[in-house]
């Protein structure tokens, strides 16, 4: 096998693969004129480079997530994808993501319960602790990475906790998350094997490090979602083996590094608007509506991926069964056909029918996790520095065809008195 690995190498590339409209550091960093272009020329294009149908505007992308029957989350019912083997897929491939219909709901039902807003209210206190104790490491020091020192640890303590797996893994979390929404760097074929491989690499990792934990609460449960898993598992019904250890890697993994791309886009965009943020530092209030802004107009998830499962038209394209359809959430978000004046970042829009945590069945499960953890995030940092600015002029995209962010973001501040 050396040409097989080359092929999963390149096969596990397609759907990761960003248009090559993005391919530069600054369309990455700023799609939106790209976007535009797009959803007035071309609503509906084949990219022949990626094999996948790319949908632009916003009444599209809504309709194709309000319709899973005829475009359905599984990639293995792609014709024109080069999926990796089977025994390649990885325990991610078998998870609520990326199922239908019944299996779908049946592993949502696992853990719904815990991710409803009243569920999460009795948490609020501690991640306002969680969050002040990292303001704590920064704040007299006048400067700091808002993703390294705050962005990123916060989203990862509080889902650590809710698993309840040890936070001080954190660094292996980071690295394991990374590997798996980056796309590759290096696209010669020797780089595409050699990310392949990491790949698999962590796949094994995390496989055997839920494997502990799941077996760990098999014998000793406690109060914590990785214990509910291996309940669900246990009548031999609810849950596989294989579907208990994917639900634990999507539930680290999207409740991950989602969260701190929000966080970083969130004060990205306020820095650039600093009349938006002295409003914002004087009346709280107005966190809620800010942080939607926030998924509107810099979404953290910019693309999703759906298969069709028979012939449809879409805007005047025909669309077959069996082809990759990507709705570009982040250029439904800017569609002047349904925003008043979309390029521009309004702290109190309302409504705000953004389509950031998707639609449908399908809709971000932590999305009422995710909004707690932001408001409460962007209520402490206010609370505690003032006169934030950005602290230097360079800007590194997350390397992602889906994950919107910045891989830093250095601040200079004030700690209020
Ligand atoms: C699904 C975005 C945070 C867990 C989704 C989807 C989007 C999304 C767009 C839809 C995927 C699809 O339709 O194919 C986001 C954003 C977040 C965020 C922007 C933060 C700002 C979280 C958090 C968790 C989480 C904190 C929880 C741990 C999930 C899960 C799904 C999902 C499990 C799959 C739901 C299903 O298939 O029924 N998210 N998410 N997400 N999200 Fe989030």
């Amino acid at each position: 096998a050396p040409h097989r690995e080359a092929e999963r190498g390149g096969g596990q590339q397609t759907l990761e693969r960003v248009p090559l409209e993005l391919s530069t550091t600054e369309s990455w960093l700023d799609p939106f004129d790209w976007y535009a272009e797009m959803r007035e020329n071309h609503p509906v294009r084949y990219d022949e480079r990626r094999r996948v149908w790319d949908v632009f505007r916003y009444a599209d992308a809504a309709r194709i997530l309000s319709d899973p029957m005829t475009f359905s989350s599984d990639p293995t019912r792609a014709t024109e994808l080069d999926l990796p083997e089977p025994e390649a897929r990885g325990p991610l491939f078998e998870t609520m993501l990326t199922s239908d219909g019944s299996r779908h709901d049946r592993l949502r039902g696992v853990v719904e319960e815990s991710f409803r807003p009243r569920s999460l209210v009795p948490r609020a206190p501690h991640i306002r602790d969680v969050a002040d104790d990292l303001l704590d490491d920064v704040v007299d020091r006048g400067e700091m990475d808002l993703i390294a020192d705050f962005a990123y640890p916060l989203p990862v303590v509080v889902i650590a906790e809710l698993l309840g797996v040890p936070t001080e893994d954190r660094p292996t979390f980071k690295r394991w998350s990374d590997t798996l929404v980056e796309t590759p760097a290096d696209t010669s074929e020797a780089g595409l094997e050699a990310f392949a491989r990491e790949r698999r690499r962590v796949d094994d990792e995390l496989r055997a490090y839920f494997e502990a934990i799941l077996d760990d609460r098999r014998t000793d449960p406690r109060d914590d979602l990785v214990s509910d898993i291996v309940h669900a598992e246990s009548d031999g019904e609810t849950l596989s083996h294989e579907e208990a250890v994917g639900f634990c890697i999507l539930l680290l993994v999207a409740g991950n590094v989602t969260t701190t791309n929000l966080l970083g886009n969130a004060v990205r965009c306020l820095t650039a608007h600093p009349d938006a943020m002295a409003r914002l530092a004087a009346d709280p209030t107005l966190t809620t509506t800010a942080v939607e802004e926030v998924l509107r107009y810099r979404s953290p998830v910019q693309a999703l991926v759906r298969v069709a499962t028979r012939d449809v038209e879409l805007a005047g394209a025909d669309v077959h069964t069996g082809d990759a359809v990507v709705p570009w959430l982040g250029s439904a978000n800017r569609d002047p056909a349904v925003f008043d004046a979309p390029d521009e970042f309004r702290i109190d829009r309302t409504p705000n029918s953004h389509l950031g945590f998707g639609r449908g069945t399908h809709y971000c499960l932590g999305a009422p996790l995710a909004r707690l953890e932001a408001r409460i995030a962007l209520e402490q940092l206010f609370a505690r520095v003032t006169d934030v600015e950005r602290a230097s002029t360079e800007l590194d995209p997350v390397r992602s065809a889906f994950i919107y962010g910045v891989r830093s973001f250095p601040i200079r501040y004030r700690a209020h008195p």
